[in-house]
C-alpha cells in the first residue's frame, strides 16, 4: 500500500512535463499553450488518450485514417477522456525505396518515443499496411503504456469479368502471365485499375492481414475486429470502441507487457501457421516478442508447425479473400477451432483470459475456415530449415510451394545482388534450366537493399514462356505475404554478414529437403575456406539511418530489430 505521503501518479497533461527545472511552471506553460487550441479547463483536466495518426497521401492502405480518428475520438469523449491525435511515420509497402522494411524500426522508434515523451495515459494506434502494425506493437511493447491497436482493415475484392480480384496475389498472378506472354499489354493495363478498388489493406492473407490476425491473438486488438473490411460501417464502430476501451484501460491499467507474453506469442505462432500466413509475420512477431524479452526459436516453430493444421483457405495459399474470412467467422471462429492447441491464460486489452473469451461460434463458413477434421493441410504453413547453407535457419512457406520440389538437389544459378538479378534474369543467354536452383545473395537486412520482398525471384522469361510456373528459389531476403512458389527465405546469417550464402557460386550443388528440414551447400570444406579467405564485408553507408541500420540491425532470427531496441538492449 502506498504511504500517505506518496505523491499521486501524474495523469493527463500533468504527465511527463518538459524539463525546465520547475514542474509546476512546465504544466502551467503546457496548459496555457493547449488553451490556444481552444480547449476548456474542464477538458484539459481529463485523462488523455493519444491517437497515433498514420494517415498519409503516400499511403493508400491508410486512406480511411481521418474517418477512423473521428470515430476513435467519439469513443474517447463519450467515455470521459481527452483525445489527442498525433502523427508518426507512415509506411506504405509499394511507396517506399528501397523497401518499407528498411523503415519499420524507424516507425517503431518513432512510436515508442512519442508514446513515451508526450503526455498520455493510454493510446489508440491506428495502423494497417504491412509494417505499421508490427512497428506500433514493437513501440507499444517498449513504451509499455496501455495501448489498443486499431487496424484500417482489408479492402474488398472487385468483381471483374467473372472472377474477383484483389491486391496483391492477383497482381502477381497476372504479372507472371504477362511475363509469360499469355496476358497482353492492353489487358495488363486494364487490370491495373481493377486490382485495388476500395480503401484498405491488401485483401488476401498477406502480411497486413496476417499481422491483424496476430494482433488479435496477442490480445492487442479485440477479437473479431482485425478482419472487418475497411469500408464497412462496423470498422468505424470498432474505432469508437477502441477509443472507449483506451479510456477504460486508464482506470484498469493493463500494460502491453502483461498482454504480450510467452504464451500469447506461442498462440500467435500457432495462428500464423494455421492461417497459412505471411512469412514476413514471423520476422515481425520475433521482433515484437523480442521487445518483451520473449525469444522465438525456429526449431520450436518446426515442432508447432508439425502439430498445427492450416485451416484458413484464403489466397495466396487458397481461394478466398479477407472479406470471406471475416464473414466466415474471423478469428473468433479460428481460435475456437484451434482451442485445444492454445494457451488459455493470456489476457487481452479487456483483461479477460482467452479461455473465457472464446465461445462456440453460431455460424462458420467452412469454405474459408475449415474444421479440424478437414484441414487445408494437416500441418502448418511454414517450416524452418537448417544446414550448412543456413546455420541459424531459413524458412519455407510450404503451403504456398510446389510439393514435387520439396526434395531437390540441383545446380545453383547465383545472382550477386538485386542489380545483377535485374540485369541477367531475362538474358536469353543465361545458362539456366527449370531444374536449377535460383540463388540471390546480398539482399538481407544489412545491405542497402534493406531486405526487400525480392525472394520471389522471377522465373527467367525464357522458361516462363516455355510454361515453367515454379522453380526452387532461395535468398537472404523476404517475400511478399501475397506471393507463392517454392521459395526459401531469410537465410541466416545473410551474405553481407559473412554467412555461407556469401560463398555460393554458380554451378555449386545445393540440397533442399523439406522432409529433413535441411538446406545444405554441397561444396567441400577446403574450397569454402579458400572462398572465405577472399571474401570481405561490404562497406557501410557513411551516415544517417542507413548507417544506424548497418551498425545495429539484427539478423532475421532476431526479428531484424535494432540491437539497442530489444528488451535487453
Ligand atoms: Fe498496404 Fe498491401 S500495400 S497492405
Amino acid at each position: 500500500m502506498a504511504a500517505m505521503t506518496d505523491t499521486p501518479p501524474k495523469r493527463g497533461l500533468a504527465r511527463n512535463t518538459a524539463n525546465y527545472g520547475d514542474k509546476d511552471f512546465a504544466l502551467y506553460l503546457r496548459r496555457s499553450f493547449a488553451k490556444s487550441m481552444g480547449y476548456s479547463q474542464t477538458m484539459l483536466e481529463k485523462p488523455v488518450v493519444g491517437i497515433v495518426d498514420t494517415g498519409s497521401d503516400y499511403n493508400n492502405c491508410h486512406r480511411t485514417v481521418p474517418d477512423l480518428i473521428e470515430a476513435v475520438k467519439r469513443g474517447i469523449l463519450a467515455a470521459g477522456g481527452l483525445p489527442l491525435a498525433f502523427p508518426t511515420v507512415s509506411l506504405c509497402e509499394p511507396s517506399l525505396f528501397p523497401t518499407s522494411m528498411h523503415y519499420r524500426n524507424l516507425a517503431a522508434l518513432d512510436t515508442e518515443a512519442m508514446l513515451t515523451a508526450q503526455p498520455m495515459d493510454a493510446v489508440v494506434m491506428i495502423g494497417g499496411c504491412d509494417k505499421t502494425v508490427p512497428a506500433q506493437l514493437m513501440g507499444a511493447a517498449s513504451a509499455d503504456i496501455p495501448a489498443v491497436q486499431l487496424v484500417t482493415g482489408p479492402m474488398l475484392a472487385t468483381p471483374f469479368q467473372g472472377e474477383r480480384l484483389s491486391a496483391c496475389t492477383d497482381c502477381r498472378r497476372y504479372w507472371a502471365q504477362y511475363r509469360a506472354g499469355t496476358v497482353s499489354q492492353e489487358r495488363i493495363g486494364v487490370l491495373e485499375g481493377r486490382l485495388a478498388t476500395t480503401a484498405g489493406t491488401c485483401g488476401v492473407m498477406g502480411t497486413a492481414s496476417t499481422m491483424a490476425c496476430i494482433g488479435e491473438t496477442l490480445g492487442m486488438i479485440p477479437l473479431g475486429h482485425g478482419s472487418i473490411p475497411a469500408v464497412h460501417a462496423d470498422r468505424l464502430r470498432a474505432a469508437e470502441e477502441a477509443g472507449a476501451r483506451a479510456v477504460w484501460l486508464i482506470e484498469n491499467p493493463i500494460k502491453p507487457s502483461r498482454i504480450m507474453t510467452e504464451h500469447s506469442v506461442e498462440n500467435a505462432l500457432r495462428v500464423l501457421l494455421a492461417l497459412g500466413g505471411s512469412t514476413n509475420a514471423l520476422i515481425h512477431l520475433t521482433a515484437i516478442a523480442g521487445r518483451v524479452g520473449v525469444k522465438i526459436d525456429l526449431r520450436k516453430l518446426n515442432a508447432l508447425s508439425d502439430s498445427t493444421p492450416v485451416l484458413v483457405d484464403l489466397k495466396p495459399t487458397g481461394e478466398g479473400y479477407m472479406e470471406d474470412f471475416h464473414a466466415a467467422g474471423g478469428m473468433p471462429a479460428l481460435l475456437w477451432e484451434l482451442r485445444d492447441l492454445l494457451h488459455m491464460d493470456p489476457i487481452d486489452i479487456t483483461g479477460v483470459p482467452l479461455g473465457e473469451r472464446l465461445v462456440e461460434p453460431a455460424f462458420v463458413d467452412r469454405r474459408y475456415i475449415r474444421e479440424r477434421a478437414k484441414p487445408v493441410s494437416p500441418v502448418g504453413g511454414i517450416v524452418s530449415l537448417f544446414g550448412s547453407l543456413a546455420p541459424r535457419g531459413a524458412i519455407l512457406k510450404r503451403s504456398a510451394a510446389t510439393e514435387s520440389l520439396f526434395e531437390t538437389e540441383a545446380r545453383a544459378v547465383v545472382f550477386d545482388g538485386l542489380e545483377d538479378l535485374a540485369n541477367r534474369i531475362d538474358d536469353p543467354g543465361l545458362d539456366v534450366t527449370a531444374e536449377d536452383i535460383l540463388v540471390l545473395k546480398n539482399a538481407g537486412s544489412l545491405t542497402p537493399a534493406g531486405m526487400p520482398e525480392a525472394g520471389y525471384l522471377p522465373i527467367p522469361s525464357r522458361l516462363a514462356r516455355a510454361g515453367v510456373k515454379d522453380m526452387v528459389r532461395m535468398s537472404d531476403c523476404r517475400m511478399s505475404g501475397t506471393a507463392f512458389g517454392t521459395i526459401v527465405l531469410h537465410i541466416t546469417p545473410e551474405a553481407a554478414a559473412g554467412g555461407p550464402l556469401a560463398l555460393v557460386e554458380s554451378g555449386d550443388r545445393i540440397r533442399l529437403s523439406v522432409k529433413d528440414r535441411s538446406l545444405d551447400l554441397l561444396v567441400p570444406e577446403d574450397e569454402l575456406a579458400r572462398r572465405r579467405a577472399l571474401w570481405s564485408p561490404p562497406a557501410k553507408p557513411k551516415r544517417g539511418w542507413d548507417r544506424l541500420i548497418a551498425d545495429q540491425v539484427l539478423q532475421a532470427d532476431e526479428g531484424c530489430d535494432l540491437a539497442v531496441l530489444r528488451a535487453e538492449g
